[in-house]
């Protein structure tokens, strides 16, 4: 008799991004990491917390992250009531489906998205049904009425780059039933966001990550931002310390760097406009992104091929092995004299 659920037994598992040994004889372009370091400022308070011996390390850390709930409570516009902080984005998005969806019911997203929503539904048990997309990027047979527990809305939509309209989104939110989680884990490189939504909306719940805009990846630092009922919830399920000493300082250091959170994301899209209008003179499809990545197809629609030849070059993309997008790959964005490099690099490919 196996000792695992059976769920647990039957899953195959999310398999993350590659992170090369030798990450530094790579350009690395396919976890949509940040190619700047952080503010100054965080090391200087990872260092400061740390203390000249470290003993700081010695006791727990704020096992509600009080401080960060209230800069980013500043920063966003809400009452801190509204916001809880996690260990990274994921760490949120998995309470936000133990909170609310049990075994045997549906959790939905759309596809493709980010199919990470689908490994934690399957391991609560929860019915994981996924909503293709149109032509024109919206949801195709989105229900009248939405009866599932949770609907997760990637917006931008990472792979592909676009991000709906909040007249859109507004009009899923009154159509659903469950919770309808706008995970905008890529809304810093965009023109739009859906922070107004979640004041106006019960049932609205962002999400957001340091890891992309803030170059925090290897700090795991990530929230949501929803009314008090929900965020008491989530503070009921997350583990109490779920924010370590050194990742609170750098939250907080981060987020009150807002002149420099803002200059890299300015470069950011910067060159992503430029790389993005080069590929298309290179032959390449490249959908209009507002992430910090791009979504580009060959003109032999081969997105091996070229992940293979950027590979061999020791360049890290993204490619997808599902069938709505292996024509193509997610370059994430880089420096300019990074994507320079790749783009030579395709020129030669192709
Ligand atoms: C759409 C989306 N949501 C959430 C995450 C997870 O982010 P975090 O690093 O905060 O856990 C990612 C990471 O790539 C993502 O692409």
């Amino acid at each position: 008799m196996s000792l695992l659920r059976p769920n647990i037994a039957a899953m195959k598992g999310y398999v993350p991004g590659y992170q090369p040994p030798d990450i530094a004889s790579w350009i690395k372009l396919n976890t949509n990491e940040n190619p700047y370091p952080p503010s100054p400022a965080v090391r200087e308070a990872i260092l400061a917390e740390l203390g000249s011996d470290g003993a700081s390390l010695r006791t727990y850390p704020s096992a509600s992250s009080q401080a960060l709930r209230e800069t980013a409570a500043e920063l966003y516009g809400f009452d801190p009531s509204w916001i809880i902080m996690a260990n990274g984005s994921d760490e949120v998005l998995n309470n936000l489906i133990r909170a609310c969806a049990a075994q045997g019911q549906e959790v939905g997203y759309v596809h493709p998205s980010y199919s990470y929503y689908s490994t934690l539904a399957e391991i609560q048990g929860a019915v994981v049904c996924t909503y293709g997309l149109s032509d024109e990027f919206r949801i195709e047979a989105f229900p009248e009425y939405y009866h599932g527990k949770v609907f997760f809305l990637t917006t931008p939509n990472s792979p592909l780059g676009f991000a709906f309209p909040n007249d859109y989104i507004e009009e899923l939110a009154k159509n659903c039933g469950g919770i309808l989680v706008v995970d905008e884990a890529y809304a810093d490189f965009a023109e739009t966001n859906a922070l107004d939504l979640v004041r106006n909306y019960d049932n609205v719940v962002v999400t957001r990550t340091l890891s992309k805009s803030y170059s925090l990846a290897g700090m795991r630092l990530g929230l949501a931002i929803a009314r008090p009922e929900i965020i008491s919830a989530l503070d009921k399920i997350r583990d109490h310390y779920n924010l370590d000493r050194l990742a609170q300082a750098a939250c907080v250091a981060a987020l009150k760097d807002q002149a420099y959170f803002m200059d890299c994301c300015h470069r950011i899209r910067e060159t992503r406009e430029w790389f993005s209008k080069e590929l298309r003179s290179a032959g390449y499809e490249v959908n209009p992104s507002q992430g910090n990545f791009v979504f580009a197809v060959s003109p032999d629609r081969n997105g091996r091929r070229v992940y293979d030849g950027l590979y061999s070059r020791k360049i890290l993309v993204r490619h997808f092995t599902d069938p709505l997008l292996s024509h193509g790959l997610r370059i994430t964005i880089g420096t300019r004299s990074e994507m320079e490099t790749t783009l030579s690099a395709i020129r030669e490919i192709s």
